[in-house]
């Protein structure tokens, strides 16, 4: 029996590969973006034209960025978040037309499982030499301006450090993190300490691709959130720290300035006492609106 041999090469590049694999794909889904991948992929290919060595490179720079990955180390999401790829995903997927709060991205120092704390509570369990004491406060509203009880927020945030809880073994687990539920105010409030700016970890493939293009790899000080309440969509936010040096040029890409919250000195003696803190401290007041889902 004869077969006919096809002939691959640049002529017939993608079209024969997308012939193949839009013919056999069943799922549709799943060859809309097979399609889409194979002909940008090609066409990236065709246009840097890259030596052996470089493809090559490209490979092993991939290899390397899933061997730095673990438990508590996610390189991928770091090269998804400093190409700009996890603000674009975001961006596309919640889109809050100008009424909800803005979504941001989650970044890789999640960790699910944050202690449930009263209102009022402080996440702080080790503080930090340099730690300015911040009280964050605001209400949770719906899309209609009405306080949301039951809104669950998940906070967490790194040290003055710079390092969030994982990576840090002199801190304890679960350090500058608690979640909170709103009461019928829709009011929530904690003690934490002011965040500083803080790099993405350098030391694995993604700092040394943002060292070869010359780029800094730090973020803007912020305090995460991810805010829940039963019917809502789900918020992954931040509060960034205003007056930070790096609010114009955030290393992911994840800034919006309607995420800014102002740090103001406070004077006030009851709160302090309240909250078993100094007087003067500093307290940030953000609200937040959540969208049906
Ligand atoms: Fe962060």
């Amino acid at each position: 029996m004869s077969v006919n041999v096809k002939d691959f090469g640049i002529e017939n590049m993608p079209e024969a590969v997308l012939e193949e694999y839009g013919a056999k794909t069943k799922d549709p889904r799943t060859r809309e973006i097979m399609l889409s991948l194979i002909t940008h992929l090609h066409s990236f290919v065709k246009d840097v034209k890259p030596t052996e060595e470089e493809w090559f490179k490209a490979i092993t720079f991939l290899t390397a960025v899933g061997h730095k990955c673990d438990d508590v180390r996610q390189e991928f999401i770091l090269l998804s978040d400093t190409l700009g790829v996890s603000s674009l995903v975001d961006s596309i997927n919640h889109d809050r037309s100008g009424v909800g709060t803005e979504n941001t991205v989650l970044g890789p120092f999640y960790v699910p499982g944050s202690p449930e704390m009263e209102m009022g509570s402080s996440i702080v369990q080790k503080a930090t030499e340099e730690g300015e004491t911040a009280v964050a406060n605001g209400t949770v509203y719906d899309n209609n301006g009405n306080p949301l009880a039951g809104a669950v927020l998940d906070v967490w945030q790194s040290s003055s450090e710079g390092f969030y809880h994982m990576q840090d073994e002199n801190m304890p687990d679960f350090n500058l993190c608690g979640r909170f539920t709103t009461g019928e105010d829709g009011k929530y409030i904690f003690v934490t300490e002011k965040p500083a700016a803080y790099p993405i970890p350098t030391d694995g493939p993604v700092g040394d691709m943002l060292n070869a293009c010359g780029r800094h790899p730090m973020r803007p000080g912020h305090l995460h959130f991810i805010i829940t309440a039963p019917g809502y969509d789900r918020l992954v936010t931040h509060i960034f720290t205003n007056g930070d040096e790096y609010l114009d040029s955030d290393t992911v890409f994840a800034t919006k300035s309607s995420l800014v919250g102002e740090y103001k000195e406070t004077n006030d003696e009851a709160l302090a006492s309240e909250l078993n803190i100094e007087s003067p401290f500093l307290k940030v007041d953000f609200d937040f609106t959540l969208m049906p889902s």
